[in-house]
C-alpha cells in the first residue's frame, strides 16, 4: 500500500465532512477494499427460504470472490470458494439449484455437498502418487457462517467476531424487519441481477441514509406513481432519526407510519393496519411504527433494503467503477399470499430496473463515480457535512442516534467504519464501544 492512500484511507478520512474522491476511483484502493472489508467482514450470503432442501444451493461472491452457498446433509448451511483446487476452474455455473455434488468440467473432480474432494477422473493415476491426499483438496471452506433470523452471513476471517457481536444494537432494528411475525420471513419469488456503473460504496451510502435525494431524484416519478411527493420527511422537529452502530446505518421517521409502502398499495396497507396491534405486542410501540414505513437501510458493508418497499439487496463489487446489484423481497410468511404477491410486484414496479425510482438513481451514482476520471476533479473534497453535532440520547433508541431524516450522520458512520476497516487489522479496534459523537468526522 503506497503512503498517500495509507494516510488517506486512515481515521482522518473524514475531516469537517469532507471525503476524498479517491476513494470512489482508486484501483489501489479498491484492492484494499477487497482485502480489508470483504475478505474480513461478515458479508449476507443468503436467506434460509432460499435454501429448503438437502442440496439446495445458489452462488454468489464475497468481493469477488465466487461462492457457493449449499446446504449440507447435516442440514446446516456450509460456504466454499467455488473454485477447483486443481486448476481453478468453477465448480459450478448455475445460480441456484438443488444437487447431489459438484463436478468441474475441466478434468473430472467431483466435490460433496460438504465441500470435500469425492473422486478424480482417472483418479487411479492420483491414487499411485506418493502423498496424493484427497483430504487436503476440497473446496476451500468460508471460515464461518452464520444466521440471525432467516438472514445468512459468512465471514472468510477465522477471528472475526460471532455475527451477533458484528451487528452490535443493529439486531434491535433488524427485528423490526425479521422478527414482527412470529412466523419469520422469507424472500419472495426469485433475484434480480442488473449492472451498475458506479462504486459499490455510493450505493450502499444512499441506502443507508440519504433520504435527502429521494424528494428531488424521485420528484417526477413519485408524481407519476403517487400523485405526489414520494414520502414525507421527517426533520428536526419530527421524530425522524438516523441511527447506527458498527457503520450498520437505518434512517426512518416514526411519524410517517406506512407511508406510501409500494406505491400505497391497498392490500399491503390493509395488512399493516390490521396487524398493527400485533406487531406493537411483539415490538413495542416505537418499533412497531416502522414496519411498513418507507426508509432505509445498510448492514455494512454492502447489504441494504428498503422498509416498506421491502426490496432487499447486495451491491456487489466488479470493479471500482463497477457493481452488480442483486435484489430480493422480503415477506412474512405469516401474510396472506395476495399480500405477498403485491408487494412483490409492488417492489418490481418501484425498486428493479425498470423500476421508476431505481433507474433514476442509477444515472446519478454512475456520474458521481465517473466524474472523478478527471485528475483535477479529483483533487476536490465532497461535501459530508449535514447534521454535524446532531447526535441525541434516546430513551429506547440504541446505537448512535442523531436527529432528523435530512442528515449526512449515517453516511459518515458508514465511512468511519470503512476507514477503521481499511487501517486496522484488530477486531478490538473495529466495533463500537458505546454510544459517540461524530463532531470530528
Ligand atoms: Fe477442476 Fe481440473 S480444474 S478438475
Ligand atoms: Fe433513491
Amino acid at each position: 500500500m503506497s503512503k498517500s492512500v495509507s494516510t488517506m484511507v486512515g481515521p482522518q478520512l473524514l475531516s469537517e465532512g469532507r471525503l476524498p474522491r479517491d476513494i470512489f476511483w482508486s484501483q489501489e484502493i479498491y484492492q484494499l477494499e477487497l482485502e480489508r472489508i470483504f475478505a474480513r467482514a461478515w458479508v449476507f450470503i443468503a436467506h434460509e427460504s432460499q435454501l429448503p432442501h438437502t442440496g439446495s444451493f445458489l452462488t454468489t461472491r464475497i468481493g469477488e470472490d465466487e461462492v457457493i452457498v449449499v446446504r449440507n446433509r447435516d442440514g446446516r448451511v456450509g460456504a466454499f470458494l467455488n473454485s477447483c483446487p486443481h486448476r481453478g476452474n468453477r465448480v459450478c455455473s448455475a445460480e441456484v439449484g438443488v444437487a447431489r455434488g459438484f463436478v468441474c468440467n475441466y478434468h473430472g473432480w467431483s466435490f460433496g455437498l460438504d465441500g470435500s474432494l469425492r473422486g478424480m477422473h482417472e483418479s487411479g493415476s492420483y491414487d499411485r502418487e506418493p502423498g496424493f491426499d484427497r483430504s487436503r483438496l476440497g473446496l476451500t471452506p468460508v471460515a464461518q457462517v452464520e444466521g440471525y433470523k432467516g438472514l445468512l452471513f459468512a465471514t472468510f476471517d477465522p477471528s472475526a467476531p460471532a455475527l451477533t457481536e458484528f451487528l452490535g444494537d443493529f439486531t434491535f432494528y433488524l427485528d423490526v424487519m425479521l422478527d414482527n411475525d412470529p412466523g419469520g420471513t422469507e424472500f419472495a419469488g426469485g433475484c434480480i441481477s442488473s449492472i451498475l456503473g458506479c462504486n459499490w460504496k455510493i450505493a450502499a451510502e444512499n441506502f443507508a441514509g440519504d433520504a435527502l435525494h429521494a424528494g428531488w431524484t424521485h420528484a417526477s416519478g413519485a408524481e407519476a406513481m403517487l400523485g405526489g411527493p414520494v414520502a414525507t420527511l421527517g426533520d428536526e422537529a419530527n421524530e425522524s432519526y438516523h441511527v447506527n452502530t458498527n457503520g450498520h446505518c437505518w434512517e426512518f421517521n416514526l411519524d410517517g407510519v406506512g407511508n406510501a409502502a409500494t406505491l400505497g398499495d391497498k392490500r399491503i396497507m390493509n395488512y399493516l393496519r390490521e396487524q398493527r396491534g400485533a406487531f406493537e405486542a411483539r415490538l413495542g410501540a416505537t418499533r412497531a411504527k416502522m414496519v411498513g414505513s418507507v426508509s432505509s437501510a445498510n448492514v455494512f458493508p454492502n447489504f441494504s433494503f428498503l422498509p416498506g418497499q421491502n426490496t432487499f439487496r447486495t451491491w456487489q463489487p466488479l470493479g471500482p467503477h463497477k457493481t452488480e446489484l442483486r435484489t430480493w423481497v422480503l415477506v412474512n410468511c405469516n401474510a396472506p399470499q395476495e399480500v405477498k404477491d403485491a408487494w412483490r410486484k409492488g417492489a418490481m414496479l418501484t425498486f428493479s430496473p425498470s423500476g421508476v425510482f431505481e433507474m433514476d438513481d442509477g444515472e446519478n451514482w454512475e456520474g458521481s463515480t465517473h466524474s472523478n476520471r478527471g485528475f483535477v476533479t479529483r483533487q476536490q473534497p465532497l461535501h459530508y457535512g449535514l447534521g454535524l453535532a446532531s447526535r441525541v440520547d434516546h430513551p429506547e433508541l440504541p446505537g448512535n442516534v442523531y436527529r432528523g431524516q435530512i442528515n449526512d450522520a449515517n453516511q459518515r458512520a458508514f465511512y468511519h467504519q470503512w476507514s477503521k476497516m481499511m487501517s486496522s487489522t484488530d477486531w478490538a479496534e473495529l466495533l463500537d464501544k458505546g454510544p459517540h459523537d461524530d463532531t470530528d468526522r
